[in-house]
């Protein structure tokens, strides 16, 4: 349908029909659906008229080609001007092969696997009649109290850009109408809701527009330079007013600084929740405040379809806004073909033979193995293939493996990590015990661990939080692992026998009463479908730890928010002259975190030479090179991140300790050496100043370079003008 044709079909609309189109519903309202007609609780009071169903324009959480096409034809049956629906679903990190959570794809700073991940999503969810995910959630995370960290990549505004742009790339690829291997991206939440105060889910907000534009925006701004189709926007308010009805947000920064011209939808019931903010009175004024604000889409609340129809005939909004919005929304749906074919993608036959493949499954592996991070290892690891082995934990023969946000993923095909060592040894070298459940044990749990441990060479532990623990509404005050698995780990620490940690979580821990009791701890994160498998390379070092941190670990809960990017105060601890007491640190901990952001360890070993500056002085035009040699001290073959760091000394405002410029993962054979070049311009030395004009300023510079943020050697130079 040519754009004249959409304006004319626009023109067609009924004022009732096009404000139904502004509205989602999930998929039990929909005839066809297999769960059609199971509406409960806050969705059946939600006052949705069968009208409002025939005409609305998008479908929350359907999938499967044939259910997807059900839906559509009942749907096409019955809505006057044919217009096909869009169906939207949370396709988070993979659809039904599920690849870890984003947080450890995260820490494989492997921009090209995560690609590759979004696009095996987006494969497996279009030939599942999929049209759109609410993916990449890109909001950038401090806060390891926060469930929600699980879902981004990290602390790091350059690095959660770099991933944005991979996953919108993965998604979308250049062609949104190659309809059996593309889906529409939506980048979320729109804005900060990273930032939630106290990490407690939900909460509010608040921080200076220059802190918001220096960390907090440019990974969504990077999504959409990428090419991301939507935008879905945060519950949580922004100096005082929620994101959803939020003008300043949508209107003058999303549409006018940054032009962005596709679908804007709010995050489920955001619309109705200005009442609760504070901000409507009712319904009608939340349906205005987010209409006002360019909202196109109101996910799962009726303010629009029970208001928008009086906010135009009694002139409080104008119609031309309401057009604009089903514009929008129905020139989504023709780039995505579905004008063509309603069906786009759905296809049984391909379902079967894409969804959950072996290929997929193998990527699945890959990635997991990529993504866990060795945080600590006294030369225990890699086992050796005769040392008899105790399995010993709640995640021994888990299958809560997969992470929160992996509705398509089946645990049941989740590789435990027992199965996982058994492709590894015989069975006879294998006993496997839980000791205790995620929350709680009791001591015949922990007297039958003990005794399977009597008889090994080397425990195993695989402890974590259930995935319930972290997500969204997942927030904990406390992130030690539940006490019942501290307790496991004290009692088998009596047998003095070696002991490796694994872990699976959500969020950085507070890993005391871990690392300072084993061996080894390899923090494995929600590993996916293939988790034992990965694992279980990991361990007999069929595959090398190649992860690194983007989320610091606390040194303990009291720390928080502790990130690697932070400013240094007037009274830094650590300067040559600093006093013993008034200096800024706690009485009790150190300033600094357990790990590190950049951290992980591996089975070999880098060491960092000539590191070498094509100049001191670094001029507009004239960028700098920096070149280090890297080479594998040790005797496996390894993967290591190289990682440069600047400083701006002194700025007009303060400016962080450090900040990440780039990076670069480079494999190396024992033995071997490879010098890694990074450029330096201009432009990577900007920054938001105090009123707020993006620059550089002239003056000292230092640049780090090393394995993690904090191990680097410093090389000053000069931005001159
Ligand atoms: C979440 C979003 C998600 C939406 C739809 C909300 O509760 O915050 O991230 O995309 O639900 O499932």
């Amino acid at each position: 349908m040519s754009d004249q044709n959409l304006s004319t079909l626009l023109h067609e609309m009924t004022l009732d029909e096009k404000i139904a189109q502004l509205t989602q519903l999930a998929t039990p309202f929909f005839k066809g659906a297999s769960d059609q007609g199971q509406i409960t609780g806050p969705m059946a009071e939600l006052g949705i008229t069968e009208d409002v169903v025939q005409n609305s324009g998008s479908v929350l959480g359907a999938s499967g080609a044939k259910v997807t096409k059900n839906i559509q034809q009942a749907h096409l049956k019955e809505n006057r001007l044919g217009i096909p629906l869009l169906f939207m679903s949370d396709i988070i990190h993979g659809y039904k092969t599920i690849f870890p959570v984003p947080l450890a794809i995260g820490c494989s700073w492997d921009l090209d696997l995560a690609e590759q991940s979004a696009a095996i999503a987006a494969k497996e969810a279009a030939v599942s009649g999929v049209h759109v995910t609410f993916s990449p959630m890109v909001d950038l995370v401090r806060d390891p109290r926060w469930g929600r960290v699980m879902e981004s990549t990290g602390e790091d505004p350059f690095l959660n850009s770099e991933f944005a742009r991979a996953f919108v790339r993965g998604y979308q690829g250049d062609d949104l109408s190659n309809d059996h291997v593309r889906v529409a991206a939506c980048v979320k939440h729109f804005a900060a809701y990273g930032a939630a105060e106290g990490g407690r889910d939900y909460n509010t907000v608040d921080m200076s527009e220059r802190q918001l534009r220096e960390y907090y925006l440019p990974a969504y701004k990077a999504a959409l330079d990428e090419g991301c189709e939507m935008v879905m926007t945060a519950f949580n308010i922004l100096d005082g007013i929620p994101a959803t009805g939020n003008k300043k947000l949508m209107r003058d920064l999303l549409r006018d600084e940054w032009n962005f011209d596709g679908v804007l939808i709010s995050d489920w019931g955001a619309v109705k929740e200005l009442i609760p903010h504070g901000v409507a009175a009712d319904e009608k004024e939340a349906a205005h405040q987010a209409f006002s604000a360019g909202v196109d889409i109101e996910m799962m609340t009726p303010c629009y379809v029970h208001n928008g129809k009086a906010l135009i005939e009694e002139n409080i909004l104008d119609e031309a806004l309401v057009d604009e919005a089903v514009l929008r929304i129905l020139e989504l749906k023709q780039k995505l073909g579905l004008f063509d074919n309603p069906y786009r993608g759905a296809d049984e036959e391909l379902e079967k033979e894409i969804v959950f493949s072996s290929s997929h499954r193998h990527a699945a592996r890959e990635l997991a193995a990529k993504s866990s991070v060795l945080l600590k290892n006294d030369g225990i690891l890699p086992l050796k293939k005769e040392q008899n082995v105790a399995l010993i934990g709640p995640f021994a023969e888990h299958d809560d493996l997969l992470g929160p946000w992996s509705w398509k993923g089946s645990k049941e095909d989740a590789v435990k990590i027992s199965v996982g060592l058994l492709e590894k040894i015989g069975s006879a070298q294998l006993s496997v015990t839980k000791g205790s459940d995620v929350k709680t044990t009791s001591q015949a749990q922990i007297d039958e661990a003990m005794e399977a441990a009597e008889n090994a060479d080397v425990i195993v532990l695989a402890l974590g939080e259930h995935s319930e623990m972290s997500g969204e509404a997942g927030s904990r005050a406390d992130i030690r692992l539940p006490q019942a698995q501290l307790d496991l780990i004290k009692a088998l620490k009596s047998l003095e026998k070696p002991m490796v940690a694994v872990l699976f979580n959500g969020r950085p821990l507070d890993l005391h009463g871990v690392v300072d009791q084993t061996n080894a701890v390899l923090e494995a994160w929600y590993p996916g479908s293939e988790a034992g498998s990965a694992v279980a390379d990991l361990l007999y070092g069929d595959s090398n730890p190649s992860g690194r941190l983007t989320m610091s670990f606390p040194y303990s809960i009291g720390q928080v928010p502790v990130y690697y990017n932070h400013y240094n105060t007037g009274r830094p601890k650590d300067a040559p002259d600093a006093q013993v007491r008034y200096v800024s640190q706690y009485l009790d901990i150190p300033n600094e975190p357990l790990f590190p952001f950049g951290f992980g360890l591996s089975y070999t070993t880098f060491s960092y030479s000539d590191v070498t500056l094509s100049d001191n002085v670094l001029k507009e035009d004239e960028p700098i090179t920096l070149t280090v040699d890297v080479t594998n001290t040790g005797e496996m073959k390894g993967e290591e991140v190289v990682q440069l760091y600047v400083r701006d000394v002194a700025g007009e405002v303060v400016r962080p300790m450090k900040e990440l410029k780039g990076f670069e993962k480079v494999s190396l054979e024992p033995g071997e050496t490879k010098q890694v070049t990074f450029t330096l311009n201009e432009e990577q030395l900007r920054y938001y100043h105090s009123d707020l004009s993006f620059k550089s300023d002239t003056g000292e510079f230092i640049a780090y370079i090393g394995p993690n943020s904090r191990d680097v050697s410093a090389h000053p130079f000069k931005l001159e003008k």
